[in-house]
């Protein structure tokens, strides 16, 4: 039996928040919530791609360390989501691979 990464503690909806929307997926949040510990509880585990070999990144250190949590968040690229709170309605996307940086060809 495959057992989930993380759970949350408490029971649902104790403190249901905003929506949120992961490559337009609405997914509940809970109010207090990162934007990271949002898309882990709801098992997302795959946030981004590296730029040259194109791996898998997720969130690593939850402190603003280690930038393996970087997200589109709301339009802007490269967004810490470990380090930013839920807000309702935030419209967020993986990284993946290497964007063009506006401007360029
Ligand atoms: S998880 Fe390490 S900086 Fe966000």
């Amino acid at each position: 039996m495959e057992r989930p990464l993380f759970r949350r503690l408490g029971a649902a909806g104790d403190d249901a928040g905003p929506t949120i929307y992961f490559n337009g997926r609405p997914i509940e949040a809970r109010l207090g919530d990162s934007v990271a510990a949002a898309l882990l509880a709801a098992g997302v585990s795959e946030f981004r791609e590296t730029a040259i070999s194109v791996a898998a990144r997720g969130p690593f250190c939850m402190t603003g360390a280690c930038f393996d949590c970087l997200l589109r968040i709301d339009g802007e690229d490269n967004r810490q989501s470990c380090m930013i709170p839920v807000r309702d309605g935030m419209q967020i996307e993986a990284m993946v691979g290497i964007r063009p940086v506006d401007g360029d060809a």
